[in-house]
């Protein structure tokens, strides 16, 4: 197995990252927060496709936590990460701690008009605005020339999509499709709080998306009834708390009320301990 760096210092992150692209290699960047599963070591097989060194990032970032979520109960396992990164041939992981990547005197803020105002961003008020200060120090700290993000955090996706423009970050993103396991619930580090019966229940947020498409295949195009329909679907499973399903652009994220063109469909569910995201692009 070939060895891998582990940084925890920006300071050597950076002049890491000199000496590669002085070396002319083509840089390739995947965030996380680590507790790393099938679909994180998905961007970094499809990370490798777009460049020649692919670096990693751990870090449970305290920024995008409400103070009620759960950032003290993340789960992490450090060894194991670095024991699967090293397997998928990750170049470098960066592994700082908070302190080195927010400073006592931290006071800098990346923040998004528009988009944070729908999905997640409603119930979630500091998660985005945290999403963005982190990757975009990420970005100056690893300065990839190419970097991964899921499509199953699709609202993240596009914020990072609109913050390179916005910010000329001369980095290209690339959005990665959801990895499921075999029932179809997406991969996600927070399904390790779902007991058994739960993660049945959850199985609901798939299934109901899947509902959807054959109804508009069918030719239902009205986005209420589309919302109404899944609401039941998941509403019928045990321990189940929407907290928002919404059919909206794909770009803006703005509600649509007719499925004329392609469509997100996207839902966010409590279920017990766990907040479950998942989403679909309705083609009509
Ligand atoms: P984390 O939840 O660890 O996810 C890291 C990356 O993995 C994100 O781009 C996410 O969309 C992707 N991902 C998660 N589950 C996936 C799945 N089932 N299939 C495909 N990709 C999946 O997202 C974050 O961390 C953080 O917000 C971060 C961007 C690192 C900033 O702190």
């Amino acid at each position: 197995m070939k060895t891998i760096e582990i940084l925890a210092a920006v300071k050597d992150m950076q002049k890491r990252s000199d000496k590669m692209r002085c070396q002319g290699k083509t840089i390739v960047f995947v965030p996380t927060m680590g507790f790393l599963h099938e679909g994180h070591l998905s961007l970094i097989k499809e990370g490798k496709k777009h460049g020649d060194d692919m670096v990693v990032s751990i870090f449970v970032n305290p920024t995008q936590f409400g103070p009620s979520e759960d950032l003290e109960t993340y789960p992490r396992n450090m060894e194991r990460d670095l024991d699967l990164l090293r397997k998928e041939g990750v170049n470098a992981v960066f592994t700082p701690d908070a302190d080195e990547i927010y400073g006592e005197k931290y006071q800098t803020y990346v923040e998004l008009e528009k988009l944070p105002n729908h999905l997640c961003g409603l119930s979630r008020p500091v998660f985005l605005k945290g999403v963005a200060t982190v990757v975009t120090k990420l970005f100056n700290i690893v300065k990839p020339h190419v970097t991964i993000f899921g499509q199953k955090d699709f609202q993240q996706l596009t914020v990072i999509r609109q913050m390179v423009r916005d910010l000329n970050f001369d980095i290209e993103v690339v959005g990665a499709p959801t990895v499921r396991e075999s029932g179809g619930l997406a991969m996600s580090s927070r399904n390790t709080y779902l007991t058994p019966d739960q993660r049945i229940s959850a199985l609901s947020l798939n299934k109901s998306l899947q509902n959807a498409q054959t109804l508009v295949e069918n030719g239902l195009r009205d986005a209420d009834k589309i919302i109404d329909t899944a609401a039941e679907l998941i509403r019928s499973h045990p321990e189940t708390e929407i907290d928002y399903i919404t059919i909206c652009d794909p770009e803006t994220l703005d509600d649509m009320k007719t499925i004329d063109r392609p469509a997100l469909m996207a839902l966010a569910v409590n279920i017990g301990k766990a907040r479950l995201i998942d989403n679909m692009i309705l083609k009509p």
